[in-house]
């Protein structure tokens, strides 16, 4: 296996460029992306990514799950592919590059393959995961964590909307159910490009994280039970108040997180009252929990003292709950040997670069399960991203995408 050593790069006008026409499809209200998992906007997102594989002399399979999966054929008929991958749906406020940068970039890679005339042993094949954000139907990660084995198919398909609808039914809506059952495929290796969510890249200045871990996380959904009444004429002493208990909680779930530092995070995400008016006391209150950290033992004890705390305050003011879990992954190592090629690509081309834990969650966090797995990640403007302002460079977005070709390249054998 050799390492190229020569001074291949993509196309970064053409990446960029790229990146601005996927951007016009599901626009936000404020510059960003609203491209929510198997809405029409997604569905167009999808044709015009399948047109850019086509055109590129890729051939395209799609999983039952609607994952998207574009081959550039290698050289050897017995060789496994290997994968390049990320998601091009959004937050109903999301950013323009959360995801698609590492789609189009594995597109770039073949593109610019397709450029220089070089062939590899191993074909590459560029994964569009279907609901990678976990926004429209929890939880996060859903096609990837199918693919792994983690979630029942059948568990996706029943997942619905704050709507009421079903994902198996959008699926079908949007004409995207495909054929291949889900995980048949077996990766040689799998890299994943992300931009990074946070703000450290950018505070020290490197161009490159070399992504060594993933922190692993529990997805919560409370639902408190009190009773509706009216918010005049009820006397303090009188109410069953879903709401004040919520509200307890919110400040217990902030106080764990931060006896766990460092390294834990915990917040609320999603609220919804019933019946949300505002002169009723909520009868009804679901919200959600989203726990982090990378460390497996105090992940799993922060979970179990939030429900337990969470119990104990509802009881205390005489309001119903019941707590599920809606999603988990364990924290993730990356391969050893393909993060060590990241790195090496970094040092070759070189650009600065610096090792680092994801704090986001990726499809990548599945792929682990299943075969090699790491990822790269370049900076974003002030960490800010799950936000429509989320912002990067077009030099930061093409050095990314050099070192994913020099990793792809050395793992898929010239
Ligand atoms: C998914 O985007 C997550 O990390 O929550
Ligand atoms: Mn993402
Ligand atoms: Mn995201
Ligand atoms: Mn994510």
């Amino acid at each position: 296996m050799t390492a190229p050593t020569d001074n291949l790069r993509i196309n970064g006008e053409r990446l960029w460029d790229s990146l601005m026409e996927m951007a016009k499809v599901g626009p936000g209200i404020a510059g960003g992306n609203n491209r929510q998992t198997l809405t029409d906007a997604d569905a167009e997102g999808r044709k015009l990514f399948q047109a850019w594989c086509e055109a590129a002399g890729m051939t395209l399979g799609v999983d039952k799950m609607g994952t998207m999966f574009a081959t550039r054929p290698g050289t050897d008929p017995e060789a496994l592919p290997v994968y390049i991958g990320s998601h091009l749906d959004t937050q109903p406020t999301g950013g323009k590059y959360d995801g698609v940068l590492g789609v189009l970039a594995g597109l770039e890679v073949i593109r610019s393959l397709n450029d220089l005339g070089i062939k590899t042993k191993h074909p590459v094949v560029v994964t569009n995961w279907t609901n990678e954000e976990g926004a429209r139907f929890a939880p996060a990660m859903l096609a990837s964590g199918v693919f792994a084995g983690a979630i029942p198919i059948d568990y996706a398909y029943s997942r619905r909307d704050p709507e009421g609808l079903a994902f198996g039914d959008e699926l079908k809506r949007i004409g995207w159910v495909g054929d291949e059952e889900v995980g048949a495929r077996k990766m040689h290796a799998y890299f994943e490009y992300h931009i990074e969510q946070g703000p450290i890249l950018e505070a020290e200045q490197k161009q490159i994280g070399v992504v060594t871990h993933c922190q692993g996380l529990w997805w919560l959904e409370v639902t408190l039970t009190g009773r509706e009444a009216h918010t005049g004429s009820t006397p303090m002493n009188l109410r069953v108040n879903a709401g004040f208990a919520m509200a307890r909680i919110f400040e217990m779930v902030q106080q764990v997180a931060m006896e766990n530092q460092p390294g834990a995070v915990g917040g609320v995400g999603q609220v919804f009252f019933t019946p949300n008016s505002r002169n009723v006391l909520p009868g009804k209150v679901v919200f959600t929990i989203d726990i982090r950290t990378p460390e497996l033992a105090k992940l799993n004890a922060m979970r179990a003292r939030i429900e337990k705390e969470a119990a104990a305050i509802a009881e205390a003011l005489g309001v119903g709950s019941a707590i599920e879990a809606v999603g988990h992954f364990d924290p993730v190592t990356f391969d050893p040997t393909l993060v060590g090629r990241v790195r090496g690509a970094a040092e070759r081309l070189g650009y600065s670069h610096m090792d680092i834990i994801s704090g986001a969650g990726h499809d990548a966090c599945w792929t682990a399960k299943v075969a090699p797995t790491t990822m790269i990640m370049c900076p974003c403007v002030g960490g800010l991203s799950h936000n429509e302002a989320e912002e990067i460079s077009p030099e930061w977005a093409a050095a990314g995408a050099d070192v994913l070709l020099h990793a792809v390249l050395e793992t898929a054998e010239i």
